[in-house]
């Protein structure tokens, strides 16, 4: 067959055609690449929290909901309302307890070395915090060393309970005991929460206060094992707002 003699040959297809759908092919494949990751990092961020921290324990004055301080007389002796306050970060839980005897006159609790079951070391727990000779309030992260229950599983039975699940009966429990019900173990506060019971093999970390001459009390810092879930005290949460100076204790009824 003969071509007619003015056809002219097809340059749809030619080199330079080709090439501008190839680079916008690549551009699009960028952008959405682009896009992805920037949808990823947000994700990511979202699981992985930042590990924004402090670089020393803050010194908190603990103060109640309208923002007056706490005193000792404040606390009543055995309760088992749950008292509890966050420090060093903002959403580290601690108990504040004022330890008694079965009477319910407050006791004096002093120093005592406290073993860590999990690798036999050990460490002083300072003893309670009070007016001279009345040493009677202790604080302790309020998460369970096993696995990370916090209250109303985790709390503090009065002298005189007994404790469900557990070989404390009523004539046991002398001077209060901290159980947790997610799986038993059982705490010493009068002796720096070391370990009456597992699962747990840490104690809790004891939170050091101080009794200030005007009666007020002040948490200071930390002893013992590092709290449940964290690499550091000081980091893997929210610090509280730069020039904070107080921490609100909030009453939890469970008795
Ligand atoms: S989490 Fe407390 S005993 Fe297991």
């Amino acid at each position: 067959m003969v071509e007619p003699q003015n056809a002219k040959p097809d340059t749809s297809d030619q080199p330079s055609d080709a090439g501008r759908r190839i680079f916008l092919k690549t551009m699009i494949v960028v952008a959405a690449g682009a896009a992805l990751a920037g949808v990823l990092k947000g994700a990511i961020g979202e699981i992985i929290a930042p590990q924004v921290g402090l670089s020393s324990f803050p010194t908190l004055k603990i103060v109640d909901s309208s923002g007056s301080p706490i005193l000792f007389n404040d606390i009543p002796v055995n309760t088992p309302t749950t008292w509890l306050f966050y420090y060093p970060l903002s959403n580290d839980p601690n108990f504040l307890i004022k330890l008694g005897n079965s009477s319910g006159s407050p006791i004096s609790v002093g120093p005592a070395k406290v073993t860590i079951p999990a690798d036999g070391s050990t460490y002083v727990f300072p003893g309670g915090t009070g007016p001279e000779g009345s040493q009677a309030i202790v604080s302790y992260s309020a998460i369970c060393q096993h696995l990370g229950c916090v209250p109303p599983e985790i709390h503090f039975y009065p002298p005189g309970q007994a404790i469900p699940g557990t070989p404390y009966g009523a004539s046991d429990n002398v001077y209060g005991i901290i159980h947790c019900s997610c799986h038993g173990s059982t705490y010493d506060p009068k002796n720096g929460a070391a370990v009456l019971t597992g699962p747990t093999s840490r104690p809790l970390p004891n939170t050091v206060l101080k009794y200030n001459p005007d009666g007020t009390i002040s948490a200071l810092s930390m002893v013992g094992p590092t709290i449940y879930g964290k690499a550091s005290n000081l980091t893997g949460g929210n610090p509280f707002p730069k020039g904070q100076t107080t921490t609100t204790v909030t009453n939890t009824n469970e008795a």
